[in-house]
């Protein structure tokens, strides 16, 4: 895509009121024309995405841009242009999910994010139960076995054949129940869980319910209103197409402040007394302070103005592509690995017709498996011993899956 096409779209997907959530995969996307914004594909059948996904053209122009200011012109304007990108990737992530600005907030990674909410929900979380699965990532189920061993009562749902049973979550929530937590789509299979069941499940019994979009966002509609989500987070290097280093919260509004509390503080205060002021106001404490409102009062410091302008970018491009568009492109790739890699000896355990955009197959001989796959140029990922994580995206065709399903044949 050149980029006068792209700012044309890139506009209207701006301007456009409807969630891309909502939004139906009318439009034709030539993704054949999408492979020439990823220069990582140059020399590779990149099938990785799960673990990073590669920056676009426009993304890595607008860095270089960035940087070039960091380098010759920091400093000058004091507050820079590049302040009102940041407002701009809020609104951008508010409407892929649905959600609104003032439902946001920037985070410098996924599990800060929920660990932070942990901390903030304290209060509420003291002598009840948090349901969470394992299929949820394994950083997060460590933040919640941390808690256990100071005494949270932690309740972990096991999967059975690579998918959550709705009666095992069920059955594990309760009226004690304060908080069910799960992931969108598992790192380890690609499962898209069924969030709209959980929270029907949670919200009868007064639980709140967190979700990591990490794996989903970008790549699976997102609505956190029609899903019932309460809390959810997310980097942008994966299928927001972003670095590392920085992503979003959200916090229901109703629940900000309250429910959640914030856990960091930073911000400023006014002194009182001479030398700081000639004129001391009585009406005021020596030290003064204005508690910063929702939701900038969970962000601390100064976010990342380089990710902040390569989200706008990033989250521009998705939108103008289309969430349901880049899902119906990624999944005629994963049905046909589905259908095709476990004739050749790799049992899948990714269910069938599942909607994300990882697919998942156990190799009997990891090694080999991976020596044929590097050396026919294709990358996938091999994780937990023997499996094979295959994760395409906007940029992969059916020459990539010919190319990796050829290796395999070997
Ligand atoms: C499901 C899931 N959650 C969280 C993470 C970690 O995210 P972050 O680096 O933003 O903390 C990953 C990373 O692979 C993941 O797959």
């Amino acid at each position: 895509m050149n980029r006068r096409q792209f700012l044309g779209t890139a506009a209207a997907a701006t301007a456009a009121t409807s969630t891309a959530a909502a939004a139906p995969a009318s439009r034709e996307v030539d993704f054949d024309s999408v492979r020439a914004d990823f220069p990582r594909i140059r020399s590779e059948a990149y099938l990785d995405c799960a673990s990073c996904h590669p920056l676009s053209v426009h993304s890595v122009a607008v860095l270089h841009r960035y940087v070039d200011w960091a380098a010759n012109e920091v400093g000058e304007p004091w507050w820079p242009s590049w302040a009102g990108s940041r407002g701009d990737a809020k609104n951008l992530f508010a409407k892929l999910i649905n959600a609104k600005p003032s439902e946001i907030a920037f985070v410098r990674s996924t599990i800060e994010a929920e660990s932070n909410l942990l901390n903030g929900m304290d209060h509420l979380l003291a002598g009840g139960n948090v349901v969470t699965n394992d299929l949820h990532y394994t950083a997060a189920l460590y933040n919640y076995k941390m808690r256990q061993r100071d005494g949270l009562d932690l309740r972990v749902v096991t999967n059975r054949d690579w998918r959550i049973d709705i009666e095992d979550m069920a059955n594990a929530i309760d009226q004690e129940t304060k908080l069910v937590s799960i992931t969108l789509v598992s790192n380890v299979n690609g499962y898209l869980s069924d969030v709209k069941a959980i929270s029907d499940l949670a919200h009868a019994h007064g639980a709140y319910l967190y979700v990591d979009l990490i794996q989903g966002v970008g790549a699976v509609p997102v609505d956190v209103k029609a899903m019932g989500i309460d809390f959810a987070a997310c980097s942008t290097y994966k299928w927001l197409m972003g670095v590392k280093g920085f992503g979003f919260v959200y916090i229901r509004d109703d629940l900000q402040q309250t429910v959640a509390k914030p856990t960091q503080h930073s911000g400023g205060v006014r002194f009182n007394y001479a030398p700081w002021t000639t004129k001391p106001d009585a009406a005021l404490d020596e030290i003064s302070f204005e508690p910063i409102s929702a939701p900038s009062c969970y962000e601390v410091s100064y976010p990342s103005y380089e990710g902040a302008i390569c989200a706008q970018e990033s989250l521009k491009y998705v939108h103008q592509l289309g969430v349901a568009n880049i899902r119906r492109h990624v999944r005629a790739l994963t049905d046909r690995l589905q259908a095709e890699l476990p004739a050749l000896g790799y049992p899948s355990i990714t269910p069938k017709g599942n909607e994300s955009p990882i697919v998942v197959f156990e190799a009997q001989d990891p090694t080999s498996t991976m020596n044929k796959v590097r050396a026919a140029g294709v990358h996938v990922a091999m994780r937990f011993g023997n499996k094979m994580r295959i994760s395409p995206s906007v940029f992969s065709n059916d020459q990539d899956i010919d190319r990796l399903l050829g290796a395999l044949r070997k």
